[in-house]
């Protein structure tokens, strides 16, 4: 059993031949110096949210809500935080959520193939995304025995939505994540004001642009006229008729575990629950699409009561770990990271993924050890008092 924790030991060890943690420990910092690595048109997509950034806070600040009540005398020298979902058995209880520019976010432009290497050496499973640089077989070429799982935007072309769906399969992905609130674009003020959408400009459709239904229905290839495939990507993104009705189609598509991301009402996790879903996965995308003011922790504990013996996956907001512990204590199977690894890719390639990720899972494991849980099965919302 890996107690995370240790990393702590190393650093103050290392700390001892004057040597320092070359990338920073904390999230503010980690974003700080983020920010001057990349491009100002790339920091304002990854970091920016809806209208004015209400719920993408709200994300963050619903965990300060939340104390861990500490206990004494248990026994929590050794600790376990290995999780399973979908009959995957992981080491940890995070996993990279799907970021679809992450290819960006490397300085090579290969951020997708650095995020899978990431997760071969860390144990901690991507969901890639549709937007990639790369096209998925490669991606999930680097996976090493970390188990991936594909995000799917359902485009509406059925036909290229199976073709993405048997592609992921063949290619060996373990669950397919199906992203329901992203049919249309929410409203991006920081993007707006400098008019700029990556995907627009020809980037991160590798899926789209390697895949022979997409190439079939343009005049020209994507190597020879980038822009008209653009275009005709956009024509197809979105997909304002897929409804419930639609979910024993998406259901029909895979022998896959599928999980449907961005569910926040229990009544939603009782249709996706009907509609045969394999796991249920709490977000709201990091407040990037609708700016409707709600933390996505303050809907986690409805939607893992409406879920019952369902896991029920979890992401928005977490930058610590004490936010790891208090969505596991509130009940979510897996805890989701988004931005902030997307900055380590930004600062330190693989290793950097891989330290914030290191970082992240040093301070939940030292959290449950000193206050007293060495399982996350001791985590629940006994663990936890709500603060006024
Ligand atoms: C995302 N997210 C996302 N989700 C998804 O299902 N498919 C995608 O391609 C993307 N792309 C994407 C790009 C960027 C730049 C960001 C920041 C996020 C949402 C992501 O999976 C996750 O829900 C949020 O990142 C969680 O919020 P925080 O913790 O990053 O604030």
């Amino acid at each position: 059993m890996t107690n995370f924790a240790d990393f702590q030991l190393e650093i103050y060890l290392q700390g001892l031949s004057g040597v320092r943690p070359g990338l920073p420990v904390t999230y503010p910092e980690l974003e700080r110096r983020a920010h001057s690595a990349l491009d100002p048109t790339l920091v304002s997509y990854v970091a920016g949210g809806a209208g004015d950034e209400r719920t993408q806070n709200a994300n963050v600040t619903a965990f300060d809500r939340w104390g861990l009540i500490p206990r004494m005398l248990v026994g929590a020298a050794d600790r376990d935080l290995s999780v399973e979902f979908c009959g995957l058995r992981f080491p940890t209880p995070l996993f990279l959520a799907p970021i679809g520019v992450i290819g960006l976010c490397a300085q090579d432009g290969h951020g997708d193939l650095a995020t899978a290497r990431a997760a071969a050496h860390t144990g901690v499973p991507m969901v890639a995304s549709t937007l990639s640089v790369d096209p998925l077989e490669e991606v999930a070429a680097q996976f090493g025995a970390t188990p991936g799982l594909f995000q799917l935007y359902t485009p509406n072309d059925r036909a290229l939505a199976e073709s993405f769906v048997h592609r992921a399969q063949a290619a060996g992905y373990s669950g397919l994540v199906v992203t329901l609130d992203t049919w249309t674009l929410g409203w991006r003020p920081r993007d707006l004001a400098i008019a700029s959408f990556p995907q627009l400009a020809g980037h991160c459709l590798a899926n789209y642009t390697s895949d022979p239904i997409f190439r079939d229905q343009l005049s020209a290839t994507p190597e020879d006229d980038l822009r008209a495939a653009a275009l005709h990507w956009a024509g197809l993104f979105g997909n304002p008729t897929l409804t419930w009705d639609d979910l024993p189609w998406l259901r029909s598509l895979t022998s896959l575990p599928l999980i449907l991301k961005g569910i926040c009402h229990p009544e939603d996790v009782r249709r996706a629950i009907d509609g045969g879903v394999d796991a249920i996965y709490c977000s709201t995308h990091g407040g990037r699409q609708a700016n409707g003011g709600i933390g996505a922790l303050d809907m986690l504990g409805g939607v893992v009561d409406a879920a019952g013996d369902i896991p029920v996956l979890f992401d928005s907001g977490v930058r610590s770990g004490d936010h790891v512990v208090k969505a596991l204590a509130l009940g979510a199977r897996a805890v989701g990271i988004g931005r902030p690894y997307a900055w380590g890719l930004a600062l330190g390639a693989e290793q950097g993924i891989a330290h914030v990720l290191r970082c992240l899972l040093a301070e939940t494991d030292l959290l449950m050890a000193v206050d007293g849980y060495p399982t996350i099965a001791h985590l629940d919302r006994d663990a936890l008092l709500k603060l006024a």
